[in-house]
């Protein structure tokens, strides 16, 4: 069985952060999203890995991920240029497919309790295909399923008026024969190729389709709300570990996890669960409050900063209270006291400030 992580499309609802990153790369608890969803089909027994790769800093993706050595894995990086959809980019995978059933995976997708269960279902049960389902409050944002009992009885992408609260999680597990349907698809209203709308057809074709309900909890982070729950959510469980340089006065509270080179000034208070990445100077009389996510090279020099992620190499001098946010790579939030007083922004497209 073989893996295709999908890591094109264009990330427009995380602007403006995308501009310049490619989404799949944006680190929840220190770890690019895409890593999780790595670990996941790892962790699940499949080694042979197709990437697609859309328009957004596609070589980012290769840097950062190799030939996949480093996490056991073999890697094959597969073009799809522009986002005509997810069968589209299915479909840009054949050849590495060949005739191997395989799980495609949604990267930035993550999911608790991984799919070790759902894959051992399509193995045993000989299905032509899994899909992933969790039940949701907001329906009319993903793809629903509709049921009888256990049996999937039509499958609608982003209904206006959904007749179920069964979301597509972004796993599925197909034989070949998913790329027949893709075949005979059209896109979309909004000008895509639906895989599920490729779905639907092997349903109508008569084929085997099973429903999995996943355990645990299940994120889409397509949104920066979204960025800042699955931040959360893996937080939660974070394993802790210290290596920071910790001055006196400093108090740390609850799980932490702070990486090498890291210094925490007196005065600061530290309160779990938080990830802190290498080379990063907290304080002095820093507060750190929970679920905060800070990258590497990162400077707080006072103030406070609870439930937020910082990408990494920023510098925040502001004195003021920063909560849910989502702060980009290389930014800086400082508090001058020159006259004219007055806030003074050089931001980019799309971005979004909240006083
Ligand atoms: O997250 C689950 C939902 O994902 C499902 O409920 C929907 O049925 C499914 O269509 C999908 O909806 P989204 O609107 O959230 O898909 P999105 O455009 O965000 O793309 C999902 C991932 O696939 C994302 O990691 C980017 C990648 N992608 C997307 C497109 C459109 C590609 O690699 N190529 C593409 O052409």
């Amino acid at each position: 069985m073989k893996g295709l992580i999908l890591a094109g499309g264009s990330g427009t609802r995380l602007r403006p952060i995308t501009h310049t990153a490619n989404k799949h790369l944006i680190p929840i608890a220190n770890k690019p999203i895409l890593f999780y969803g790595i670990e996941t089909l790892k962790e699940a027994g499949i080694k042979d890995i197709g990437i697609i790769l859309g328009e957004n800093d596609p070589e980012a993706v290769k840097n950062a991920v190799g030939d996949g050595s480093g996490f056991g894995i073999n890697v094959t990086y597969i073009y799809q240029g522009e986002p005509k959809g997810l069968a589209h980019a299915v479909s840009c995978a054949e050849e590495f497919i060949g005739d191997e059933s395989f799980v495609m995976y949604l990267g930035d997708n993550l999911l608790k309790k991984g799919i070790n269960e759902l894959v051992a279902d399509f193995k045993k049960n000989n299905h032509d295909a899994v899909i992933a389902l969790c039940k949701v409050k907001n329906p009319q944002q993903f793809g629903v399923a509709e049921m009888d009992h256990n049996r999937v009885v039509r499958l609608v992408e982003k209904p206006g008026n959904p007749k179920s609260d069964l979301a597509l999680v972004g796993v599925y597990v197909f034989k070949p024969v998913i790329f027949d349907s893709i075949r005979k698809i059209k896109p979309s209203l909004r000008g895509e190729l639906e895989i599920t709308d490729a779905i639907q057809g092997l349903l109508n074709d008569g084929c085997n389709v099973q429903a999995h309900i996943v355990k645990g909890w299940w994120k889409d982070t397509g949104k920066p709300e979204d960025l800042l729950e699955a931040n959360h959510l893996i937080l939660d469980d974070i394993e802790p570990l210290n290596k920071a340089k910790i001055e006196d006065g400093v108090k740390v509270h609850g799980r932490v996890a702070i990486g090498e080179g890291t210094i925490i000034k007196e005065g600061s208070v530290i309160r779990g669960p938080i990830s802190i990445g290498s080379n990063c100077s907290i304080g002095p009389d820093t507060y750190i409050g929970p679920y905060t996510s800070i990258g590497n090279n990162t400077v707080i020099r006072r103030g406070e900063i609870e439930s937020s992620i910082i990408i990494s190499d920023t510098i925040i001098d502001c004195g003021g209270k920063i909560v849910d946010s989502l702060i980009g790579k290389n930014s800086r939030i400082i508090s001058r006291e020159t006259l004219p007083k007055g806030y003074r922004f050089v931001i980019g497209e799309n971005s979004e400030v909240n006083i």
